[in-house]
């Protein structure tokens, strides 16, 4: 952790491989936590860096992740994130969404959801979500990836919606440059803050976690996730006999 000794640890997945508006919005956040202390930055890139499109196949939600056919690609950057302070995400706008590589990589995070089989590594994980429109759009592609981010149990901490109303971010006039600087290093000074104390499950995390503790319950013995809600030690152990 971002403890004096160690340097902070975020991971960034960039929804777009452009060095464009989102992209110069990141660099300013990432400059700004730099100022702050000693960071690191595990930066991914889709769809260059996880390219393979979610097929439907369901052996990650019936076998296990490591039988995705896009395993080879998602478990880096899946590792990057256990194991991150923090987590960045950002995405163009694409018709008033995520980009689809974005969504594509949110795709293959389904069985973190609370719902099946949650990384308590993430429960609290402080994040920043960071969208970029030309004009409408960025709200809600924040807001998908803000949704991804709580069902996993993480911390959504700031979402930095930017409207361009520009060509491109050089040509926006330079006071809403400055002001859209100064709320990025507002919200780049509150991850850094929240990565620096320890995790904890938000309100809205405790309470996803215990609907689906009662829904586990109802799933027949063997299931898949109840196992692994068991493993954890969330439900209480078969009556008479351990189960694997
Ligand atoms: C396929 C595509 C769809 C887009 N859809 C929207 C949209 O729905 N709303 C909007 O305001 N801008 C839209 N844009 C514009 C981008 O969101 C905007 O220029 C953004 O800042 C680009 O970010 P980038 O430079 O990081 O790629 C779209 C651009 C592309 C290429």
């Amino acid at each position: 952790m971002g403890n004096g000794v160690m340097p902070m640890q975020i991971c960034v997945v960039h929804g777009s491989p452009r060095r464009g508006n989102t992209w110069q919005a990141l660099t300013l956040v990432r400059r700004e936590l730099l100022q702050l202390g000693a960071v690191e930055f595990t930066e991914y890139q889709v769809p260059n860096d996880m390219a393979a499109y979610c097929c439907g196949c369901y052996a990650c939600f019936e076998r296990g992740e490591q039988y995705c056919p896009a395993a080879a690609e998602m478990q880096p950057i899946g590792a990057s994130m256990l194991a991150a302070d923090a987590v960045i995400l950002t995405s163009p706008a694409y018709v008033i969404g995520p980009s689809a590589a974005m969504k594509n990589f949110l795709d293959h995070t389904a069985c973190l959801f609370m719902a099946h089989r949650p990384e308590p590594r993430l429960f609290g994980k402080p994040a920043l979500v960071l969208s970029t429109a030309a004009g409408y759009g960025a709200r809600q592609a924040n807001a998908v990836m803000a949704r991804c981010l709580r069902h996993w149990g993480a911390s959504v901490i700031a979402q930095a919606s930017i409207r361009i109303y520009a060509a491109d971010w050089s040509q926006m006039p330079a006071r809403k440059q400055q002001r859209l600087g100064r709320r990025l290093r507002r919200d780049a000074r509150r991850l850094y803050a929240a990565a620096a104390r320890p995790p904890s499950l938000t309100m809205f995390g405790r309470g996803l976690f215990v609907l689906m503790r009662s829904m586990m319950k109802s799933y027949p013995d063997g299931h898949m996730d109840k196992e692994y809600w068991r493993r954890q030690g969330w439900l209480p152990p078969v009556q008479g006999g351990s189960q694997t």
